[in-house]
């Protein structure tokens, strides 16, 4: 296969999500995926508190945790039909890795709780950029299950912690087409000016 790695401003100046179903195999290998998650740790948090961990889904497991996800929406939507379910336990399954970046934000004596998130927000693009320079494209979703409390718990959540988004990675069947982004002058104020 071959993987052409970006510059890193260059990929910083193009790079865009993949759609987590355009997102295919092979996934990063083991060691491949250590050396991201290790890069998705190395982000600014102060006060040390680490306020994020990561739940690795890969392989079989991934439709492990779609049963949690077919399960929660099978109680909400008991008319369901089969094809349905199949697409909620397919949730994780559409990307060879998906990665959950777990905000684990408490309140703290000093540090703000504000604060820690932010921390889980740039482990979740630090992890995104990673899976980018490595070769791979990435996607950052939540989707409803993101904020069902069943599935958080059946992934091993505890009641404090949030999902701050599953990143998806793999290999782009094709170059994405890119997308507007704002204008410089409508989001940057030149202070005193
Ligand atoms: C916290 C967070 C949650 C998101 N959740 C979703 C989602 O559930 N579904 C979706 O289609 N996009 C979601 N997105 C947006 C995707 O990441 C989207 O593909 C991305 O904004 C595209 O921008 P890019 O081209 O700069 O990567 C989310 C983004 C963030 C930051």
């Amino acid at each position: 296969m071959d993987v052409t790695m970006p510059d890193a401003f260059e990929l910083l100046k193009t790079r865009r999500s993949v759609k987590p179903i355009e997102l295919s195999g092979p996934g990063p290998t083991a060691a491949e995926r250590d050396a991201l998650l290790t890069i998705a740790a190395r982000v600014p948090d102060h006060g040390k508190l680490v306020p994020w961990r990561f739940v690795v889904f890969e392989q079989d497991a991934r439709l492990r945790a779609g049963e949690a996800i077919a399960d929660a929406f099978v109680k909400d939507h008991p008319d369901a039909n089969a094809d349905q379910v199949e697409f909620e336990k397919r949730r994780l399954a559409r990307a060879p890795l998906v990665v959950a970046v777990v905000s684990r934000a408490a309140p703290h004596v000093k540090i703000p709780e504000w604060e820690q998130v932010l921390s889980a927000g740039a482990a979740a693009m630090n992890l995104v950029l990673a899976a980018h320079a490595l070769g791979f494209a990435a996607n950052w979703i939540t989707e409803w299950y993101a904020y069902d409390r069943r599935v958080c718990a059946a992934l091993g959540l505890q009641d404090h912690e949030k999902i701050a988004g599953f990143i998806h990675i793999g290999r782009p069947a094709h170059p994405p087409e890119d997308r507007p982004r704002p204008a410089l002058a409508d989001i940057v104020t030149l202070f005193g000016t």
